[in-house]
């Protein structure tokens, strides 16, 4: 079979939602979108979203692509479906492309990023919390422990309250690092505020995004965020092991320098050429300049491809549209789970699609869900995290209340 790159790029025009209208969307046809949804009630998306049937058909012609005799040459719909992703993912956070870098990992990226800064040999510190992900937290630790200045604000009841974090930032305090969604209980954190605190003592705010980023609004412009990172299996709908890190254009290669090599190489000696020119070095180096000097080789092709669909699919049901379809969900989730037995450790109101509850007996809730073919996780021994996504029905819930009732 012959792939053709006007193949690639019909299906992904094709990869729109059915039925996605401004201010709402058809639960039917998304939930069509997800085959998942057939067997089960899926609520575990903060651990990993699946995917649509879009993202799978482009993977599969991605796959036949490579596997088959192919007809055109795959690097135009690379470099387009390259600068498309970045383009579409820049949109969704209110930053421009030249300001998104593709990353491999989101706990990666922030422990790059924070290598560029330099902020140990500077004397420096690092301000971040316990509901940070807790990759992160020991990258800190390890830090810590070889010297750098870490200060790790404690959350109170489920929540970070700005006061602790004023008490230990300070002006040496180069950077405060914080997941937006906390991957533990949902907790939005004020990031706004957080950024005015940093950039009143010159640190940067960094933000990891990857527990919201696709599924409530986002603007890095006007909440203040300097950097930020995300991997796409959860919100964003895609594939691990790739992702997008923003860099705010003026801090880059400046404040927040690139820690890997990445650049073109030229030869001026033969055999490499015929005609060396005596004025060069043997030599020449050009660096890449712009958000591609933090990334090295070649991202992931299944990756790009696959984001680039859900990136599409996200934007065409629309933010505010997904906000508002987890919103009913959570909100009834909060209101319910209590009644039955199920305390909640997230703020009443907290605008996240993660919810968490302590749970008595783990074992025996786990039991009964699975049962019901209902997915949650348990995490951090009791505390049953629900995460409904787009394709989530007030069904689904019903399935989870009754089992658990
Ligand atoms: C808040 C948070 N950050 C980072 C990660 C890990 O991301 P990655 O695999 O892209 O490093 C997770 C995974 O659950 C997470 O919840």
């Amino acid at each position: 079979m012959q792939i053709r790159r006007r193949d690639l790029l019909a299906g992904a025009a094709a990869a729109m939602p059915r039925g996605a209208a401004a201010g709402s969307f058809d639960i039917n046809s998304v939930r069509a979108d997800f085959p998942r949804t057939r067997t089960a009630a899926y609520f575990d998306n903060a651990s990993c979203h699946p995917l649509s049937v879009q993202s799978a058909a482009a993977l599969h012609r991605f796959i036949e692509w490579n596997t088959n005799e192919v007809g055109e040459p795959w690097w135009p719909y690379w470099s387009e479906a390259r600068q498309q992703s970045k383009a579409l993912f820049a949109e969704l956070i209110n930053a421009r492309p030249s300001e998104i870098a593709f990353l491999r990992s989101t706990v990666e990226a922030e422990s790059n990023l924070l290598n560029g800064m330099n902020i140990q040999a500077e004397g420096g510190n690092v301000v971040t919390n316990d509901l940070h992900y807790s990759a992160s937290i020991y990258n800190y630790k390890m830090r810590q422990k070889a010297g750098l200045d870490v200060r790790i604000v404690k959350h109170r009841d489920w929540q970070l309250d700005l006061r602790d974090f004023e008490r230990v930032v300070d002006k040496k305090t180069k950077l405060i690092a914080v997941a937006l969604v906390s991957n533990v209980n949902g907790y939005l954190c004020d990031v706004k505020a957080l950024s005015q605190l940093a950039h009143a003592h010159g640190a940067l705010l960094y933000a990891d995004i990857i527990q919201c980023v696709g599924a409530i609004p986002i603007d890095v412009k006007a909440m203040g965020i300097d950097l930020a990172a995300a991997s796409t299996y959860k919100w964003l709908m895609g594939l691990k092991g790739f992702g997008f890190a923003y860099i705010r254009e003026d801090l880059q290669g400046t404040v927040v320098k690139p820690t890997q090599h990445s650049g073109g190489v030229r030869f001026n000696y033969a055999p490499w050429t015929t005609t060396p020119d005596p004025k060069q070095e043997d030599i020449g180096f050009s660096p890449v300049t712009g958000p591609g000097r933090y990334e090295v080789s070649y991202a992931s092709c299944s990756g790009i491809i696959c984001a680039l669909e859900s990136l599409k699919y996200i934007k065409q049901l629309g933010v505010d549209n997904i906000r508002a379809h987890s919103r009913a969900l959570t909100g009834r989730l909060q209101k319910e789970m209590p009644r039955i037995g199920y305390p909640s450790i997230t703020p009443p109101g907290n605008e996240s699609p993660i919810l968490a509850f302590a749970t008595r007996d783990p074992q025996a809730a786990i039991a009964r869900l699975k049962q019901a073919g209902v997915h949650v996780a348990m995490r951090f021994g009791n505390k049953m995290r629900i995460s409904p996504s787009v394709y989530n029905s007030q069904e689904d819930v019903d399935r989870l209340l009754n089992a658990l009732s």
